[in-house]
C-alpha cells in the first residue's frame, strides 16, 4: 500500500462528526465488563454483546471503525456473516488489536513494556487478509512514586514505533497508544509533565524508525487529576492543559488525535471532547477512540438478555451521537436530557 492510501485510510478514521469504537477488549478485560453485570464470559455471549454494539442502526454516522480483538474478527455474526463484513458492509473500517499486553519490566518495580513483536510482520499480513483497515498497539504509563522512569518510557516508545513501522510496511495504518493511566493521588500537575515526557519520546521515536506521521494516528490519554487526588480538576483546566500538551508534542503532520477515555464517566468523557474541539481550530482533528465511555451505559442496559437489545442500542447510538457532535464542539448538556 502507498503512502497516500495510508494518509487516505488515517483521514477517514478522523472524518468530522466521526470517531473509533474500541471493542478490543481482550480476554481477562471482556471478563471484567461481564463480571460487572453478572454474565459468563463464553464465546456466545462475546458475540451476542459485539454484535449488539455493532448491528446498531445508524452507528455509522458517528462511528468510523472499530477495534476489534482478535477473535472478533474472526467470529461471525449470528447470520453467519463475518463481523468484520457486518461492519464494511456499514460503512465501518474494521481494526485491530496486535499487542500482547504489558509485562513488567525486570528491574522497574511497577512499570510495565508491551509484548507481541515477535512475528508481528506476518500477523499483519493475515490481518490484512482478513480485512483490517487498522491497528492499535497500547503502552501503558503509570504515575507513582518515581515512576514513569526513563528507561520505561524509551522501552515503550521503542516498542510503539517498531509496531507502527511494521503496520505500515504491511498496508494498515498504526494507532500509536501510549496511555498515561489515570489511577492514583497524583496532582494534574504532575499528570500534565507525565504526557509530555511520553509524547515527546514517542515522537522523537517515531521518527528515528521512519515512522510517515500522515499515515498514523494518535491515541492519547487526556490530562486529568490523579483519580484519588482531593482536586478534581474542571472540564476547561483538562482541556486547556490537555491542548497545551498536545500542541508542545504531537506534529501537526499527524492527522487525527484519537483519545481514550481511561475510566472518566461517559459524560465526562463527551465534555472535555467538546471542549477541546470549542477551543479549535487545531493543526490535528480532535477525535475519540472510547471502549468505556461509549459502551458502559449500554453494556449495563443490555445484561446479556436478548430483549434488552433494543434498549441497549438505543443507549448506545445516543452516546455514540453526543460524541460526534463532541468533535465539533456542538454537544450541550441539554441533548442528554433531551434523550
Ligand atoms: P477506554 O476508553 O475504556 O480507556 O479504552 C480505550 C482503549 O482502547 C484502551 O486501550
Amino acid at each position: 500500500m502507498s503512502k497516500q492510501e495510508l494518509e487516505t485510510v488515517a483521514q477517514a478514521m478522523v472524518a468530522k462528526g466521526k470517531g473509533i469504537l474500541a471493542a478490543d477488549e481482550s480476554m481477562g478485560t471482556i471478563k471484567r465488563r461481564f463480571d460487572s453485570i453478572k454474565i459468563d464470559s463464553n464465546e456466545n455471549n462475546r458475540r451476542a454483546y459485539r454484535e449488539m454494539l455493532f448491528t446498531t442502526q445508524g452507528l455509522e454516522e458517528a462511528i468510523s471503525g472499530v477495534i476489534l480483538f482478535d477473535e472478533t474478527l474472526r467470529t461471525a455474526a449470528s447470520d453467519g456473516a463475518r463481523f468484520a463484513q457486518v461492519l464494511s458492509n456499514k460503512g465501518i473500517m474494521p481494526g485491530i488489536k496486535v499487542d500482547k499486553g504489558p509485562v513488567d519490566i525486570p528491574g522497574f518495580p511497577g512499570e510495565t513494556v508491551t509484548e507481541g513483536l515477535d512475528g508481528l510482520r506476518a500477523r499483519v499480513k493475515e490481518y490484512k487478509d482478513l480485512g483490517a483497515k487498522f491497528a492499535k498497539w497500547r503502552a501503558v504509563i503509570t504515575i507513582g512514586n518515581g515512576i514513569p522512569t526513563y528507561n520505561c518510557l524509551a522501552a515503550n516508545a521503542h516498542a510503539l514505533a517498531r509496531y507502527a513501522a511494521l503496520c505500515q510496511e504491511g498496508g494498515i495504518v498504526p494507532i500509536v497508544e501510549p496511555e498515561v493511566l489515570l489511577d492514583g493521588n497524583h496532582t494534574i500537575e504532575r499528570c500534565e509533565e507525565v504526557a509530555e515526557a511520553t509524547l515527546r519520546i514517542t515522537f522523537s521515536t517515531l521518527l528515528e524508525q521512519r515512522v510517515h506521521l500522515e499515515g498514523m494516528i494518535l491515541k492519547p490519554s487526556m490530562v486529568v487529576s490523579g483519580k484519588d487526588n482531593a482536586r478534581q480538576a474542571g472540564v476547561d483546566e483538562v482541556a486547556e492543559r490537555t491542548i497545551r500538551c498536545l500542541k508542545r508534542t504531537v506534529p501537526g503532520a499527524v492527522p487525527g488525535i484519537a483519545f481514550l477515555s481511561g475510566g472518566q464517566s461517559a459524560v465526562s468523557a463527551t465534555e472535555h471532547l467538546n471542549k477541546m474541539n470549542q477551543m479549535g481550530p487545531h493543526p490535528w482533528q480532535v477525535s475519540f477512540s472510547y471502549a468505556r465511555a461509549l459502551q458502559d451505559p449500554a453494556l449495563k442496559a443490555w445484561k446479556g438478555e436478548a430483549g434488552n437489545v433494543a434498549a441497549a442500542q438505543k443507549i448506545f447510538y445516543h452516546r455514540a451521537k453526543m460524541n460526534s457532535a463532541a468533535r465539533s464542539g456542538s454537544y450541550t448538556k441539554k441533548m442528554e436530557e433531551a434523550a
